[in-house]
Protein backbone atom coordinates (compact mmCIF):
# COMPACT_ATOMS: atom_id res chain seq x y z
CA UNK A 1 0.00 0.00 0.00
CA UNK A 2 1.08 3.58 -0.79
CA UNK A 3 0.87 6.39 1.15
CA UNK A 4 -1.89 8.46 -0.46
CA UNK A 5 -4.63 8.42 2.29
CA UNK A 6 -5.03 10.64 6.02
CA UNK A 7 -7.32 10.00 8.54
CA UNK A 8 -8.08 13.40 9.88
CA UNK A 9 -10.92 12.31 12.71
CA UNK A 10 -12.95 9.39 13.62
CA UNK A 11 -16.06 8.31 15.10
CA UNK A 12 -16.88 4.22 15.71
CA UNK A 13 -15.29 2.86 12.69
CA UNK A 14 -16.01 6.15 10.68
CA UNK A 15 -13.26 8.51 9.37
CA UNK A 16 -12.69 11.89 7.65
CA UNK A 17 -9.84 11.41 5.69
CA UNK A 18 -8.03 13.01 2.48
CA UNK A 19 -7.58 11.36 -0.53
CA UNK A 20 -4.68 12.65 -2.70
CA UNK A 21 -5.07 11.76 -6.31
CA UNK A 22 -1.47 12.60 -7.72
CA UNK A 23 -2.42 12.47 -11.69
CA UNK A 24 -5.85 14.69 -11.08
CA UNK A 25 -3.94 16.88 -8.65
CA UNK A 26 -6.00 17.34 -6.14
CA UNK A 27 -6.89 15.95 -2.94
CA UNK A 28 -10.26 14.62 -2.15
CA UNK A 29 -12.15 14.64 1.17
CA UNK A 30 -14.09 11.42 2.27
CA UNK A 31 -16.01 10.22 2.84
CA UNK A 32 -16.60 10.70 -0.81
CA UNK A 33 -19.10 9.54 -2.88
CA UNK A 34 -18.70 8.72 -6.95
CA UNK A 35 -21.31 9.83 -9.34
CA UNK A 36 -21.36 7.32 -11.37
CA UNK A 37 -21.48 8.89 -15.22
CA UNK A 38 -22.39 6.42 -18.20
CA UNK A 39 -20.17 7.56 -21.24
CA UNK A 40 -23.52 7.26 -23.09
CA UNK A 41 -25.96 8.73 -21.47
CA UNK A 42 -25.08 11.96 -19.74
CA UNK A 43 -28.44 12.20 -17.50
CA UNK A 44 -26.51 15.34 -15.38
CA UNK A 45 -24.02 17.08 -17.01
CA UNK A 46 -20.66 16.79 -15.20
CA UNK A 47 -19.63 19.71 -15.20
CA UNK A 48 -22.68 20.08 -12.83
CA UNK A 49 -22.17 17.01 -10.81
CA UNK A 50 -19.10 19.81 -9.73
CA UNK A 51 -20.20 22.72 -9.23
CA UNK A 52 -23.80 22.02 -8.07
CA UNK A 53 -24.18 19.25 -5.58
CA UNK A 54 -19.91 19.23 -5.30
CA UNK A 55 -18.74 15.98 -6.51
CA UNK A 56 -14.79 15.91 -6.26
CA UNK A 57 -14.29 13.13 -7.94
CA UNK A 58 -16.63 10.49 -10.13
CA UNK A 59 -16.37 6.86 -11.49
CA UNK A 60 -17.30 5.89 -15.44
CA UNK A 61 -16.51 2.76 -17.09
CA UNK A 62 -13.34 2.00 -19.28
CA UNK A 63 -14.71 -1.31 -20.28
CA UNK A 64 -17.80 0.29 -21.89
CA UNK A 65 -15.34 3.27 -23.20
CA UNK A 66 -12.83 0.78 -24.82
CA UNK A 67 -16.23 -1.23 -26.36
CA UNK A 68 -18.14 2.18 -27.94
CA UNK A 69 -16.18 2.78 -30.97
CA UNK A 70 -17.29 6.43 -31.31
CA UNK A 71 -16.81 7.08 -27.57
CA UNK A 72 -13.59 5.22 -27.76
CA UNK A 73 -12.11 7.64 -30.32
CA UNK A 74 -13.36 10.82 -28.95
CA UNK A 75 -12.02 9.78 -25.32
CA UNK A 76 -8.65 8.48 -26.44
CA UNK A 77 -7.94 11.94 -28.54
CA UNK A 78 -8.94 14.15 -26.41
CA UNK A 79 -8.60 12.71 -22.84
CA UNK A 80 -10.88 11.62 -20.33
CA UNK A 81 -11.43 14.54 -18.01
CA UNK A 82 -11.83 16.91 -21.26
CA UNK A 83 -14.53 14.43 -22.79
CA UNK A 84 -16.46 14.65 -20.01
CA UNK A 85 -16.04 18.17 -18.49
CA UNK A 86 -14.44 17.09 -15.10
CA UNK A 87 -11.58 18.87 -13.94
CA UNK A 88 -11.42 16.32 -10.29
CA UNK A 89 -10.27 13.02 -9.97
CA UNK A 90 -11.99 10.07 -12.21
CA UNK A 91 -12.41 6.49 -10.88
CA UNK A 92 -12.67 4.19 -14.16
CA UNK A 93 -14.01 0.63 -13.62
CA UNK A 94 -12.67 -2.18 -15.78
CA UNK A 95 -15.69 -4.56 -17.26
CA UNK A 96 -15.76 -6.70 -14.17
CA UNK A 97 -19.41 -5.81 -13.28
CA UNK A 98 -20.34 -7.07 -17.11
CA UNK A 99 -18.04 -9.88 -16.38
CA UNK A 100 -20.42 -10.51 -13.66
CA UNK A 101 -23.71 -9.63 -15.63
CA UNK A 102 -22.61 -11.67 -18.52
CA UNK A 103 -20.20 -14.06 -17.74
CA UNK A 104 -17.39 -13.35 -20.23
CA UNK A 105 -15.42 -10.12 -21.32
CA UNK A 106 -12.99 -9.79 -23.87
CA UNK A 107 -10.09 -8.05 -22.20
CA UNK A 108 -7.26 -8.72 -19.62
CA UNK A 109 -6.63 -6.90 -16.50
CA UNK A 110 -2.97 -5.51 -18.53
CA UNK A 111 -4.84 -4.90 -21.36
CA UNK A 112 -7.54 -2.62 -19.87
CA UNK A 113 -4.96 -1.04 -16.83
CA UNK A 114 -3.33 0.21 -20.33
CA UNK A 115 -6.16 1.21 -21.76
CA UNK A 116 -6.99 3.55 -18.19
CA UNK A 117 -3.61 4.62 -18.23
CA UNK A 118 -3.71 6.03 -21.91
CA UNK A 119 -7.53 7.67 -21.68
CA UNK A 120 -5.75 9.85 -18.51
CA UNK A 121 -7.94 8.04 -15.60
CA UNK A 122 -7.03 9.08 -11.98
CA UNK A 123 -7.74 5.55 -10.48
CA UNK A 124 -7.87 2.06 -12.27
CA UNK A 125 -9.30 -1.08 -11.56
CA UNK A 126 -7.96 -4.43 -12.42
CA UNK A 127 -10.46 -7.49 -14.03
CA UNK A 128 -11.58 -8.72 -10.46
CA UNK A 129 -13.89 -11.53 -10.12
CA UNK A 130 -17.36 -10.19 -8.60
CA UNK A 131 -18.56 -13.78 -6.53
CA UNK A 132 -21.91 -13.45 -6.01
CA UNK A 133 -23.19 -14.09 -2.49
CA UNK A 134 -24.36 -17.58 -1.22
CA UNK A 135 -22.39 -19.53 -3.80
CA UNK A 136 -20.30 -22.62 -2.14
CA UNK A 137 -17.02 -22.33 -1.08
CA UNK A 138 -14.72 -24.08 -4.04
CA UNK A 139 -16.06 -21.55 -6.25
CA UNK A 140 -15.42 -18.35 -3.83
CA UNK A 141 -12.28 -19.73 -3.37
CA UNK A 142 -11.28 -20.83 -6.91
CA UNK A 143 -12.11 -16.84 -8.04
CA UNK A 144 -10.43 -15.31 -5.34
CA UNK A 145 -7.24 -16.67 -6.60
CA UNK A 146 -8.00 -15.61 -10.46
CA UNK A 147 -8.97 -11.60 -8.42
CA UNK A 148 -5.67 -12.52 -7.03
CA UNK A 149 -3.58 -12.68 -10.57
CA UNK A 150 -5.45 -9.53 -11.33
CA UNK A 151 -4.17 -7.59 -8.05
CA UNK A 152 -0.89 -9.13 -8.82
CA UNK A 153 -1.34 -8.70 -12.73
CA UNK A 154 -2.26 -4.58 -12.01
CA UNK A 155 0.96 -3.82 -10.02
CA UNK A 156 3.31 -5.43 -12.47
CA UNK A 157 1.67 -2.68 -15.34
CA UNK A 158 3.21 0.37 -15.85
CA UNK A 159 0.94 3.14 -14.34
CA UNK A 160 2.92 6.13 -14.00
CA UNK A 161 0.88 8.46 -11.49
CA UNK A 162 -2.30 6.47 -11.82
CA UNK A 163 -3.67 5.10 -8.65
CA UNK A 164 -5.19 1.61 -8.83
CA UNK A 165 -7.60 -0.38 -7.36
CA UNK A 166 -7.36 -3.77 -5.24
CA UNK A 167 -10.82 -5.10 -4.95
CA UNK A 168 -11.78 -7.47 -2.22
CA UNK A 169 -13.31 -10.56 -3.00
CA UNK A 170 -14.89 -13.59 -0.90
CA UNK A 171 -18.61 -13.90 -1.72
CA UNK A 172 -20.27 -14.36 1.63
CA UNK A 173 -17.70 -15.88 3.60
CA UNK A 174 -16.10 -13.70 6.39
CA UNK A 175 -12.51 -15.80 6.02
CA UNK A 176 -12.31 -15.53 3.08
CA UNK A 177 -13.12 -11.65 2.69
CA UNK A 178 -10.63 -11.27 5.67
CA UNK A 179 -7.79 -13.02 3.80
CA UNK A 180 -8.34 -10.98 0.37
CA UNK A 181 -8.62 -8.16 2.58
CA UNK A 182 -4.80 -8.93 4.12
CA UNK A 183 -4.05 -10.01 0.54
CA UNK A 184 -4.83 -6.72 -0.42
CA UNK A 185 -3.60 -4.66 1.67
CA UNK A 186 -0.09 -6.25 1.14
CA UNK A 187 0.06 -5.45 -2.60
CA UNK A 188 1.36 -1.74 -3.83
CA UNK A 189 -1.99 -0.75 -4.80
CA UNK A 190 -3.80 1.93 -3.05
CA UNK A 191 -7.58 1.88 -3.05
CA UNK A 192 -9.82 -1.13 -1.58
CA UNK A 193 -12.87 -1.72 -3.07
CA UNK A 194 -15.08 -4.07 -1.32
CA UNK A 195 -16.68 -5.84 -4.26
CA UNK A 196 -19.93 -7.91 -5.18
CA UNK A 197 -21.73 -6.13 -2.83
CA UNK A 198 -24.53 -4.86 -5.16
CA UNK A 199 -26.78 -8.16 -5.16
CA UNK A 200 -26.81 -7.73 -1.04
CA UNK A 201 -27.65 -4.04 -1.67
CA UNK A 202 -30.45 -4.26 -3.80
CA UNK A 203 -31.98 -7.03 -1.33
CA UNK A 204 -31.35 -4.53 1.53
CA UNK A 205 -29.14 -7.62 3.47
CA UNK A 206 -27.06 -4.88 5.12
CA UNK A 207 -26.20 -7.27 7.72
CA UNK A 208 -23.99 -9.25 5.57
CA UNK A 209 -22.38 -5.91 3.57
CA UNK A 210 -21.29 -5.11 7.31
CA UNK A 211 -20.21 -8.39 7.83
CA UNK A 212 -18.84 -8.31 4.51
CA UNK A 213 -17.36 -4.86 4.89
CA UNK A 214 -15.89 -5.86 9.17
CA UNK A 215 -14.61 -8.66 7.81
CA UNK A 216 -12.52 -7.02 4.95
CA UNK A 217 -11.05 -4.17 7.42
CA UNK A 218 -9.88 -7.07 9.73
CA UNK A 219 -7.48 -7.99 6.72
CA UNK A 220 -6.86 -4.69 5.63
CA UNK A 221 -4.27 -1.80 7.08
CA UNK A 222 -6.65 0.36 9.27
CA UNK A 223 -5.12 3.78 7.28
CA UNK A 224 -6.03 1.80 3.93
CA UNK A 225 -9.19 3.31 1.76
CA UNK A 226 -11.76 1.65 1.91
CA UNK A 227 -14.90 1.82 -1.51
CA UNK A 228 -18.12 0.34 -0.96
CA UNK A 229 -18.81 -0.96 -4.47
CA UNK A 230 -22.01 0.12 -5.97
CA UNK A 231 -23.26 1.63 -2.19
CA UNK A 232 -25.12 5.22 -2.97
CA UNK A 233 -28.73 4.89 -1.04
CA UNK A 234 -28.63 7.82 1.13
CA UNK A 235 -30.12 5.34 3.50
CA UNK A 236 -27.22 3.14 4.53
CA UNK A 237 -24.38 5.98 3.72
CA UNK A 238 -24.13 6.39 7.56
CA UNK A 239 -24.16 2.59 8.42
CA UNK A 240 -21.21 2.22 5.94
CA UNK A 241 -19.31 4.68 6.80
CA UNK A 242 -19.40 3.53 10.83
CA UNK A 243 -18.08 0.34 9.66
CA UNK A 244 -15.67 2.09 8.14
CA UNK A 245 -16.21 2.69 4.10
CA UNK A 246 -14.79 5.72 3.26
CA UNK A 247 -15.96 6.31 -1.20
CA UNK A 248 -19.35 5.08 -2.41
CA UNK A 249 -20.42 5.34 -5.90
CA UNK A 250 -23.79 6.23 -6.77
CA UNK A 251 -25.63 4.85 -9.98
CA UNK A 252 -28.98 4.49 -8.07
CA UNK A 253 -29.62 8.07 -8.22
CA UNK A 254 -29.98 7.67 -11.96
CA UNK A 255 -31.27 3.78 -12.29
CA UNK A 256 -33.86 4.65 -9.77
CA UNK A 257 -34.79 8.28 -11.55
CA UNK A 258 -35.54 5.94 -14.45
CA UNK A 259 -38.23 3.63 -12.85
CA UNK A 260 -39.65 7.13 -11.35
CA UNK A 261 -38.28 6.45 -7.51
CA UNK A 262 -37.62 9.20 -5.06
CA UNK A 263 -34.51 8.55 -2.98
CA UNK A 264 -35.11 9.19 1.00
CA UNK A 265 -33.02 8.79 3.89
CA UNK A 266 -35.48 5.98 5.07
CA UNK A 267 -35.95 3.97 1.50
CA UNK A 268 -37.04 4.95 -1.86
CA UNK A 269 -40.67 5.61 -2.86
CA UNK A 270 -42.43 5.95 -6.01
CA UNK A 271 -42.70 9.41 -7.39
CA UNK A 272 -46.22 8.28 -8.68
CA UNK A 273 -47.91 7.52 -5.58
CA UNK A 274 -46.30 10.84 -3.86
CA UNK A 275 -48.68 13.66 -2.75
CA UNK A 276 -45.91 15.80 -0.87
CA UNK A 277 -42.11 16.29 -1.17
CA UNK A 278 -40.34 15.88 2.57
CA UNK A 279 -37.11 17.48 1.46
CA UNK A 280 -36.38 21.21 -0.15
CA UNK A 281 -33.86 21.04 -2.75
CA UNK A 282 -34.03 22.85 -5.41
CA UNK A 283 -36.10 20.11 -7.17
CA UNK A 284 -38.56 19.47 -4.54
CA UNK A 285 -38.63 23.24 -3.53
CA UNK A 286 -39.79 24.36 -7.26
CA UNK A 287 -42.56 21.45 -8.14
CA UNK A 288 -45.00 19.35 -6.31
CA UNK A 289 -45.26 15.61 -6.87
CA UNK A 290 -48.12 16.32 -10.17
CA UNK A 291 -45.80 19.10 -11.43
CA UNK A 292 -42.71 16.93 -11.44
CA UNK A 293 -44.60 14.06 -13.27
CA UNK A 294 -45.52 16.14 -15.67
CA UNK A 295 -42.72 17.89 -16.69
CA UNK A 296 -40.71 17.22 -19.81
CA UNK A 297 -38.19 16.37 -17.77
CA UNK A 298 -39.12 14.11 -15.23
CA UNK A 299 -36.04 11.73 -15.23
CA UNK A 300 -33.95 14.45 -14.79
CA UNK A 301 -35.14 16.02 -12.66
CA UNK A 302 -35.70 13.21 -10.34
CA UNK A 303 -32.39 12.33 -10.71
CA UNK A 304 -30.72 15.89 -9.20
CA UNK A 305 -33.31 15.20 -6.04
CA UNK A 306 -31.64 11.78 -5.42
CA UNK A 307 -28.35 13.29 -5.88
CA UNK A 308 -29.15 16.64 -3.68
CA UNK A 309 -30.52 13.92 -0.47
CA UNK A 310 -27.29 11.70 -0.96
CA UNK A 311 -25.11 14.59 -0.85
CA UNK A 312 -27.03 15.98 1.80
CA UNK A 313 -26.41 13.05 4.14
CA UNK A 314 -23.05 12.72 3.13
CA UNK A 315 -22.68 15.83 4.43
CA UNK A 316 -24.52 15.18 7.63
CA UNK A 317 -22.61 11.95 8.26
CA UNK A 318 -19.24 14.02 7.96
CA UNK A 319 -20.73 16.57 10.46
CA UNK A 320 -21.66 13.67 12.83
CA UNK A 321 -18.03 12.25 12.77
CA UNK A 322 -16.95 15.49 13.68
CA UNK A 323 -19.02 15.78 16.79
CA UNK A 324 -18.86 12.18 17.80
CA UNK A 325 -22.38 11.38 17.50
CA UNK A 326 -22.07 9.34 13.90
CA UNK A 327 -23.69 6.18 15.65
CA UNK A 328 -27.05 8.20 16.67
CA UNK A 329 -27.32 9.01 13.26
CA UNK A 330 -26.77 5.22 12.42
CA UNK A 331 -29.30 4.56 14.83
CA UNK A 332 -32.24 6.91 13.67
CA UNK A 333 -31.47 5.83 10.03
CA UNK A 334 -32.16 2.04 11.66
CA UNK A 335 -35.64 3.44 12.52
CA UNK A 336 -36.53 4.09 9.42
CA UNK A 337 -36.01 0.87 8.02
CA UNK A 338 -35.50 -3.16 9.41
CA UNK A 339 -33.34 -3.77 7.51
CA UNK A 340 -31.17 -1.01 8.34
CA UNK A 341 -31.81 -2.54 12.37
CA UNK A 342 -30.13 -5.77 11.50
CA UNK A 343 -27.28 -3.40 9.73
CA UNK A 344 -27.52 -1.68 12.62
CA UNK A 345 -27.57 -4.70 14.89
CA UNK A 346 -24.68 -6.76 13.06
CA UNK A 347 -22.34 -3.61 13.09
CA UNK A 348 -22.90 -3.64 17.51
CA UNK A 349 -22.09 -7.17 17.41
CA UNK A 350 -18.14 -6.04 16.68
CA UNK A 351 -18.55 -3.41 19.01
CA UNK A 352 -15.26 -3.76 20.41
CA UNK A 353 -13.54 -3.69 16.77
CA UNK A 354 -14.95 -0.20 16.98
CA UNK A 355 -14.17 0.70 20.34
CA UNK A 356 -10.19 0.30 19.16
CA UNK A 357 -10.89 3.55 16.85
CA UNK A 358 -13.56 5.24 18.46
CA UNK A 359 -12.12 8.81 20.58
CA UNK A 360 -12.27 8.64 24.62
CA UNK A 361 -14.13 12.10 23.93
CA UNK A 362 -16.23 13.82 22.14
CA UNK A 363 -19.94 15.24 22.35
CA UNK A 364 -22.57 14.21 25.14
CA UNK A 365 -23.31 10.25 24.39
CA UNK A 366 -27.66 10.16 23.99
CA UNK A 367 -29.17 7.17 24.86
CA UNK A 368 -32.07 6.55 22.30
CA UNK A 369 -32.94 3.34 21.77
CA UNK A 370 -31.91 -0.26 22.84
CA UNK A 371 -29.25 -0.51 20.83
CA UNK A 372 -27.46 2.14 22.62
CA UNK A 373 -26.68 -0.22 25.22
CA UNK A 374 -24.17 -2.00 22.90
CA UNK A 375 -22.29 0.85 21.91
CA UNK A 376 -18.03 1.01 21.84
CA UNK A 377 -18.40 3.52 24.69
CA UNK A 378 -20.31 1.24 27.41
CA UNK A 379 -17.67 -2.01 26.22
CA UNK A 380 -14.75 0.34 26.71
CA UNK A 381 -16.38 1.74 30.22
CA UNK A 382 -16.89 -1.78 31.51
CA UNK A 383 -13.20 -2.89 30.37
CA UNK A 384 -11.72 0.48 32.23
CA UNK A 385 -13.76 -0.44 35.21
CA UNK A 386 -10.66 -3.06 36.27
CA UNK A 387 -8.04 -0.34 36.71
CA UNK A 388 -10.24 1.67 39.37
CA UNK A 389 -9.16 1.58 43.02
CA UNK A 390 -11.54 0.06 45.34
CA UNK A 391 -12.43 -0.56 48.77
CA UNK A 392 -13.05 -3.16 51.33
CA UNK A 393 -17.00 -1.95 51.33
CA UNK A 394 -18.24 -0.52 48.56
CA UNK A 395 -21.59 0.92 47.47
CA UNK A 396 -22.98 1.30 44.23
CA UNK A 397 -26.00 3.14 44.03
CA UNK A 398 -28.56 5.00 41.46
CA UNK A 399 -29.70 7.49 44.27
CA UNK A 400 -27.86 9.92 45.53
CA UNK A 401 -25.00 9.28 48.40
CA UNK A 402 -26.74 8.44 51.75
CA UNK A 403 -25.29 11.17 54.40
CA UNK A 404 -24.30 8.48 56.61
CA UNK A 405 -22.98 5.29 56.27
CA UNK A 406 -20.16 2.62 56.42
CA UNK A 407 -19.01 2.01 53.20
CA UNK A 408 -15.29 2.96 52.29
CA UNK A 409 -16.54 4.93 49.22
CA UNK A 410 -20.12 5.25 47.05
CA UNK A 411 -20.06 5.36 43.90
CA UNK A 412 -22.85 6.03 40.94
CA UNK A 413 -24.74 3.99 38.88
CA UNK A 414 -25.78 5.02 35.61
CA UNK A 415 -27.27 2.81 33.20
CA UNK A 416 -26.08 1.83 30.30
CA UNK A 417 -22.90 2.17 31.70
CA UNK A 418 -23.28 0.57 35.37
CA UNK A 419 -20.99 1.32 38.47
CA UNK A 420 -17.74 4.49 38.50
CA UNK A 421 -16.31 7.00 41.04
CA UNK A 422 -18.29 10.26 41.83
CA UNK A 423 -15.55 12.46 40.54
CA UNK A 424 -15.72 10.80 37.20
CA UNK A 425 -18.77 12.26 36.99
CA UNK A 426 -18.25 15.32 34.52
CA UNK A 427 -16.13 12.89 31.50
CA UNK A 428 -17.50 11.26 28.56
CA UNK A 429 -19.14 8.93 28.50
CA UNK A 430 -20.46 9.56 31.53
CA UNK A 431 -22.14 12.63 31.06
CA UNK A 432 -24.47 11.06 28.68
CA UNK A 433 -27.84 12.12 28.46
CA UNK A 434 -30.37 8.81 29.75
CA UNK A 435 -33.99 8.94 29.50
CA UNK A 436 -35.90 9.18 32.85
CA UNK A 437 -37.30 5.62 31.83
CA UNK A 438 -34.83 3.59 31.86
CA UNK A 439 -35.03 0.76 29.51
CA UNK A 440 -34.50 -3.08 30.18
CA UNK A 441 -31.38 -3.47 27.80
CA UNK A 442 -29.89 -0.42 29.54
CA UNK A 443 -30.16 -1.82 33.28
CA UNK A 444 -28.68 -5.09 31.57
CA UNK A 445 -25.82 -3.42 30.58
CA UNK A 446 -25.28 -2.06 33.78
CA UNK A 447 -25.37 -5.05 35.09
CA UNK A 448 -23.32 -6.20 33.03
CA UNK A 449 -20.41 -2.98 34.66
CA UNK A 450 -21.24 -3.90 37.84
CA UNK A 451 -20.56 -7.52 37.04
CA UNK A 452 -17.00 -6.41 35.60
CA UNK A 453 -16.06 -4.74 38.54
CA UNK A 454 -16.72 -7.31 41.21
CA UNK A 455 -15.05 -9.86 38.46
CA UNK A 456 -11.69 -7.53 39.20
CA UNK A 457 -11.98 -7.10 42.98
CA UNK A 458 -13.19 -10.52 44.94
CA UNK A 459 -12.41 -9.48 47.91
CA UNK A 460 -14.49 -6.51 47.97
CA UNK A 461 -18.01 -6.73 49.34
CA UNK A 462 -20.41 -4.55 46.85
CA UNK A 463 -23.89 -3.75 47.49
CA UNK A 464 -25.80 -2.33 44.66
CA UNK A 465 -28.86 -0.32 44.91
CA UNK A 466 -30.72 -0.03 42.07
CA UNK A 467 -33.83 1.49 40.49
CA UNK A 468 -36.50 -1.12 40.49
CA UNK A 469 -33.86 -3.26 37.73
CA UNK A 470 -36.45 -5.91 35.71
CA UNK A 471 -35.56 -9.52 36.60
CA UNK A 472 -33.07 -9.83 33.46
CA UNK A 473 -31.06 -7.36 34.83
CA UNK A 474 -30.70 -8.42 38.39
CA UNK A 475 -29.84 -11.80 36.88
CA UNK A 476 -26.55 -10.48 35.40
CA UNK A 477 -25.48 -9.18 38.65
CA UNK A 478 -23.06 -11.68 40.10
CA UNK A 479 -25.08 -13.68 43.46
CA UNK A 480 -22.00 -12.09 45.55
CA UNK A 481 -22.95 -8.39 45.39
CA UNK A 482 -26.03 -8.10 47.48
CA UNK A 483 -28.82 -5.95 46.10
CA UNK A 484 -31.80 -3.43 47.39
CA UNK A 485 -34.32 -1.93 45.50
CA UNK A 486 -34.31 1.66 46.53
CA UNK A 487 -38.21 1.91 44.75
CA UNK A 488 -39.05 -0.43 47.69
CA UNK A 489 -36.61 1.90 50.34
CA UNK A 490 -38.89 4.53 49.59
CA UNK A 491 -35.81 6.49 47.77
N1 LIG B 1 -18.94 -2.58 -9.35
C1 LIG B 1 -19.79 -3.08 -8.44
N2 LIG B 1 -19.25 -4.17 -7.83
C2 LIG B 1 -18.03 -4.34 -8.38
C3 LIG B 1 -16.99 -5.31 -8.15
O1 LIG B 1 -17.08 -6.20 -7.32
N3 LIG B 1 -15.85 -5.16 -8.92
C4 LIG B 1 -15.73 -4.15 -9.84
N4 LIG B 1 -14.59 -4.06 -10.53
N5 LIG B 1 -16.69 -3.24 -10.06
C5 LIG B 1 -17.83 -3.36 -9.35
ZN1 LIG C 1 -35.60 17.01 -3.17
Amino acid sequence: MRDHFEIRDHDAAGRIGRLEVPRAGVTVETPALLPVVNPNVLTIEPRRLAEEFGAEMLITNSYIIRSTDRVRDRVLDRGLHDFLGFDGAIMTDSGSFQLAEYGDIDVTTEEIIEFQRRIGSDVATPVDVPTPPDVDRERAERELETTKRALADAEAAETGDMLVNGPVQGSTFPDLREEAGRHASATDLDVFPVGAMVPLLNSYRYAEVVEAVRAAKRGLDPDAPVHLFGAGHPMMLALAVAAGCDLFDSAAYALMARDGRYLTVSGTEHLEEMEYFPCSCPVCAEHTPAELRETDATEELLAEHNLHVTFEELRRVKAAIRSGNLLQLVDRRARGHPAMLDGLRTLLDHADELERTDPASKDAFFYTSHESARRPEVRRHHDRLSRLAVPDRLLLTESDAPSNHDYGAVWRVKPPFGPFPRALSETYPLTAEVPERVDGAAQVAAAEGVASLAAANPDTAITLGHDDWVPRALDAVPDDVETENLRHLGR
